[in-house]
């Protein structure tokens, strides 16, 4: 039997603990042990999974090494920690964003090939089937030349998650929180933006942060792309509700991607094409074939299996630090074009 890969968990809080529960799903990983500043958390962690703790990062860093590490803390501590560990040689999964700047950013992808060890960043939906299906299927042709795509993120949150008050302030609203996500994966499925352009509003909830927004991508395949979120809208559209990964997510068998081709159209996660028979036509029937798929509700543990496969260097990082930058110039793009109103180069 081949030797699992000892996995440390530094940041044992809301997404850490989602680690943890993963790594112990995972039949190619063990945890090795926990990092955090809140020692109460980490020893009644600890006492349930047995495994040591340390308060400080320097700790595990020297001694007793682990195989490999995840950072899930606060984003501007992503930078000095992740480089802590690249130098020694130790390879990072590390949440996203990347980091809650550019410039460190570039700091961590440099490190990372300074030392020769890889970083994995987050973005646990790309280690689901059906966003790999999706882009074998843009791939294939079957839907021609893709010209525009249309995205829904519009979910309603509870008042009681607005109890944290770093939600309700910058980088704490739905498009740092949420989508992020729709962002790597827009850009994961069409490739290189090239202009964005957003308008933010906050006229909901009033918070300092956005509650709703809609962001505009210009791809240089000369595809073009609109975003749509707000924490404030009652509906079935987004991808937490359809895709089925995560139980607290009441599922509503509807679809959040609206990806539209030349020759046909899909939809996802419940995929379905759309298509004319003979001769393409609005004025022709319009047909539609559903997709049996199987849901997939382990894209942590499948992210987990990726990152020791990574970790023995047998693949490369699906997600690497280089698609961390890209998603963060973008969300960076938002934040300025809704500032100033106009269009930005990436
Ligand atoms: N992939 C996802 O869907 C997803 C979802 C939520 C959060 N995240 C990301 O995960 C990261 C953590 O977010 P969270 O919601 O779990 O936050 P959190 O506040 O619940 O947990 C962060 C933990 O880090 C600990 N910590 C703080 N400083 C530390 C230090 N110096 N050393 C060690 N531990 C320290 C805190 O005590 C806390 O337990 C962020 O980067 C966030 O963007 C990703």
């Amino acid at each position: 039997m081949t030797k699992k890969t000892k996995i440390a968990v530094v940041g044992t809080g809301l997404m850490g603990i989602q680690h943890i529960k993963a790594i112990d799903k995972s039949k190619k990983a063990s945890l090795h042990s926990l990092v955090d500043v809140n020692k109460k958390l980490i020893l009644s962690l600890s006492r349930k999974f047995k495994v040591p703790v340390f308060e400080n990062i320097k700790q595990i860093s020297t001694k007793n090494k682990p195989d490999a590490v995840i950072i899930a803390t606060p984003n501007y501590l992503h930078k000095s920690q992740a480089i802590k560990f690249l130098k020694s040689k130790i390879p990072v999964l590390l949440e996203k964003p990347i980091s809650d700047n550019i410039q460190s950013a570039k700091q961590i992808i440099n490190s990372s090939k300074k030392n020769n060890t890889p970083v994995l960043i987050g973005y646990h939906r790309r280690h689901n089937s059906i966003i790999s299906k999706a882009k074998i299927k843009i791939l294939s042709g079957k839907l021609g030349k893709i010209v525009s795509v249309n995205v829904l993120c519009w979910l309603y949150k509870h008042k009681d998650y607005y109890k944290e008050k770093w939600r309700i302030k910058k980088g704490g609203g739905p498009l740092g929180i949420n989508l992020v996500h729709d962002i790597d994966l827009i850009c994961y499925l069409l490739g290189p933006v090239k202009y964005v352009q957003a308008y933010t509003s906050n006229s909901i909830r009033k918070f300092n942060v956005e509650d709703t927004a809609i962001v505009n991508l210009v791809f240089r395949s000369g595809a073009l792309c609109t975003l749509n979120i707000s924490d404030t809208i009652v509906s079935p559209w987004s991808y937490e509700l359809t895709a089925g990964e995560n139980p607290t997510y009441p599922l509503t068998n509807q679809s959040a991607y609206f990806i539209g081709g030349t020759k046909s159209s899909l939809q996802f996660p419940n995929f379905k094409f759309w298509y004319n028979k003979k001769e393409r036509s609005w004025w022709r029937k319009i047909y539609s074939k559903e997709e049996k798929i199987k849901l997939d509700n382990n894209t942590l543990t499948n992210q987990i299996d990726h990152f020791c496969d990574v970790v023995k260097r047998k693949v490369k990082p699906k997600v690497n630090g280089n698609d961390g930058l890209i998603s963060l110039k973008i969300f960076d793009a938002i934040t300025k074009s809704a500032r100033s109103g106009k269009k930005i180069k990436i």
